[in-house]
């Protein structure tokens, strides 16, 4: 991997990211509450959450897809809802849904970044998009459209085309959703390896523990839009806090389930 990652002007660079009293309304609705957290330049920084809780809204405000209501987020020194800062930083986000292009095919979705911002002549490209293609076992998919493609190839293309573009800040939504294990654990090396090879800075916004334990540097949780814990992976292996234990390892209880509570809640 080392060959096709290390060619890129934008690589040698890394950025942390600030997040100071980060508050986000949807009309009536807080969806994110006074959030202030500190990622470490090259840090694989995971945030973890129930549904709902607000994580996407959180990295799409990294990503600038957002403006905040209150408070602000910094990519090293610059502001991330600035419009400028996509210039100074290369920053890549894999979508929870994928986001690919539709009329393109998984090759062209590739291509397009690096052709965009001439990454590399044609045959570079070539050689870093099949290349890229090959570490996800996705080759043979490469003229395949994404409606051709099963929600885990979609996937591993969505993370393809993320990483051909040679990020300094990798913000990946869910990336090991609606893969088999195996394909879920190479995700994880991939992460891990990236960042050992580039210094690259990864968010990585996932339910999958075993992701979380492993390659994590520090874990966040955030609940009802408010961080409830920052702490390296060990503190989470038993979590002393009982909501964050439930979380992490719920119990199937079939005599009190909780499809019962919640309608007892509504009676
Ligand atoms: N553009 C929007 N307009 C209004 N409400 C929104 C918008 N985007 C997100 N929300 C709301 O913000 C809340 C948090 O959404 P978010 O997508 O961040 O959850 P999440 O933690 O990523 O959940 P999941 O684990 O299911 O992906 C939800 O109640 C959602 O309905
Ligand atoms: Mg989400």
């Amino acid at each position: 991997m080392s060959s096709t990652y290390s060619t890129s002007p934008f690589i040698g660079k890394t950025y942390g990211v600030t997040i100071r009293h980060l508050t986000k309304n949807f009309g009536p609705v807080t969806v994110l509450q006074d959030i202030s957290l500190e990622v470490r330049p090259g840090e694989i920084f995971v945030i973890m959450g129930p549904s709902g809780s607000g994580k996407s809204v959180l990295l799409k405000h990294i990503a600038g897809l957002e403006t905040a209501t209150r408070g602000e987020v910094r990519i090293g020194e610059f502001d991330a809802a600035d419009p400028s800062t996509r210039d100074q930083v290369h920053l890549a986000l894999v979508f929870q849904a994928g986001a690919l292009f539709s009329s393109l095919s998984v090759y062209d979705n590739l291509a397009l970044y690096p052709r965009e911002h001439r990454l590399a002549d044609e045959a570079g490209i070539r050689q870093r998009v099949m290349r890229t293609l090959q570490i996800l076992s996705l080759e043979k998919a490469f003229n395949k459209f994404p409606s051709e493609l099963s929600g885990g190839m979609r996937k591993r293309v969505a993370i393809a085309r993320a990483l051909v573009m040679e990020p300094q800040l990798l913000l990946y939504d869910e990336p090991t959703s609606e893969l088999d294990p195996v394909m879920s654990a190479t995700i994880s090396e991939i992460i891990a390896t990236l960042r050992q090879q580039t210094a690259v800075t990864s968010i990585v916004v996932t339910h999958d523990r075993d992701l979380a334990l492993s390659i994590a540097d520090r874990i966040a949780i955030i609940m009802d839009g408010r961080i409830r814990a920052v702490g390296q992976p060990n503190d989470f292996r038993q979590p002393a806090d009982p909501v964050i234990a439930n979380f992490l390892n719920p119990v199937i209880d079939f005599k009190n389930p909780r499809f019962k509570q919640l309608e007892n809640n509504h009676e």
